[in-house]
């Protein structure tokens, strides 16, 4: 799978998160408190709306329409009403630049 070029380490606060699109598929990057990098799928597994307008806490982003939780670094789903994990990508930081690895 190839490693993609998402978007600069500067394009992200600390605990917060992006938008990325590629080719057909929509991801959510994160920018934890501790200066680590994540990415998810980018939509919801309880309905279709996107992360991008959630709100993260610690390592949890909180879906913006009904407050599910998951862990992002992980995917697990951790409040209802999510109850299906969201799928994880792994991510690398080189050169100042957020690389993930697409399927
Ligand atoms: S759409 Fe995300 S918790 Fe319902």
């Amino acid at each position: 799978m190839p490693w993609i070029s998402a978007c600069s380490t500067d394009d992200i606060d600390a605990e917060d998160l992006i938008r990325w699109d590629h080719g057909a598929q929509t991801f959510a990057i994160y920018h934890s408190p501790d200066g680590q990098f994540y990415a998810t799928a980018g939509r919801c597994t309880h309905e279709d709306v996107h992360l991008c307008d959630g709100l993260v806490m610690g390592h949890l982003i909180e879906c913006p329409k009904h407050n599910g939780q998951f862990d992002y670094r992980t995917g697990e789903a951790k409040r209802a009403p999510v109850c299906v994990n969201l799928r994880t990508f792994p991510v690398k930081v080189e050169a100042g630049q957020v690389y993930v690895e697409v399927p």
